[in-house]
């Protein structure tokens, strides 16, 4: 018997049903084992070898009658690869079928697809799971500088010597070494303003309370006591982070003053005018019973209300 051809008519013992669109191939035997019918509009059916009575040039015989082949279950594609895309060896000594759809049903693992993806997915937490105790320490390493601690180191800046007068914005210089993630170790040059402020100022910063300051984890590291007459601010301004100075305003008087967008600042570091959204930002501050002044060098995000701390 002839091999069936794709596009060949196929009938039945009572009428023409359709035509062949696949033919599919024993992958052992390399014969065609089912010839895949496309039935005039009502879908495909896979019909085994053999219902084939014979066949000719161009046209299929089939054994049965058109409503039995109806009654098959309609053509499962996805049950199948075709030839291009699976390598069977000598196909061409067996096969003459051209052109078209050549098929080989897919093993049956290969068919449950929500199967092989659990499998996949067992495979790649089984992966995770082995490799993870090697990854762990390289990643704790990797990711170290971005969730380093705060440094809360206290950092000499001067001696009060330096501050004659009460009430007045007196500019403290220091250099501070500097870590960043990966990168050496580098040296900052920054400052900070001390008042030495009068019970009124004191009165005006703390308003009866301690001003507390805090870790990440939010313990407290340093309490500023509000009848110690030592401030510290720090030197940028909260609007956009410029270098702020002391100046003598014509209509207010001493001041702090911002260049950059003429923010302004009184003693107490609150705000008199300007675009700044909050007061100076406080030091944690303490003086030695030399005269040494120390801070905690602490900076916090420039722009917004609340005060964020970034370093
Ligand atoms: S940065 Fe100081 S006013 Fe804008």
């Amino acid at each position: 018997m002839l091999q069936p051809k794709l596009k060949s008519k196929v009938r039945c013992t009572d009428l023409d049903i359709g035509e062949v669109s696949k033919v599919v191939l024993d992958p052992l035997s390399h014969e065609i084992s089912h010839i895949v019918v496309s039935m005039n509009g009502s879908g495909e059916r896979q019909i085994d070898m053999t219902q084939v009575q014979d066949v000719t040039d161009d046209l299929v015989h089939l054994k049965s009658p058109s409503r039995e082949i109806l009654a098959l279950p309609p053509f499962k594609r996805d049950d199948y690869v075709t030839t291009h895309e699976v390598e069977i060896s000598h196909l061409e000594d067996n096969i003459h079928v051209t052109p078209g759809e050549v098929l080989v049903p897919l093993p049956d693992l290969e068919k449950s697809v929500k199967r092989r993806t659990f499998f996949m997915n067992f495979t790649h937490v089984i992966g995770f799971l082995i490799g993870l105790p090697i990854a762990y320490p390289i990643l704790r390493f990797l990711m170290k500088p971005m969730y380093a601690e705060f440094d809360n180191q206290w950092l000499a800046v001067g001696n009060v010597s330096k501050i004659k007068n009460e009430d007045v914005g007196v500019q403290f210089e220091y250099k501070k070494k500097v870590k960043e993630a990966y990168m050496p170790e580098y040296e900052v040059e920054k400052n900070v303003w001390l008042v030495r402020a009068t019970p009124d100022l004191l009165e005006k910063v703390y308003q009866g309370k301690d001003e507390e300051f805090r870790d990440a984890k939010g313990y407290v590291i340093w309490t500023n006591k509000k009848e110690i007459p030592f401030i510290a601010f720090s030197g940028k301004c909260p609007h956009l982070g410029c270098a702020f100075k002391w100046r003598n305003h014509k209509a207010l008087g001493p001041v702090f003053l911002c260049p950059c967008h003429l923010s302004i600042y009184n003693a107490a570091g609150k705000v008199l005018d300007g675009p700044a959204p909050r007061a100076l930002d406080p030091l944690p501050v303490r003086v030695s019973a030399s005269g040494e002044v120390e801070i905690i060098d602490m900076e916090f995000k420039a722009g917004t209300k609340s005060q964020i701390r970034i370093v």
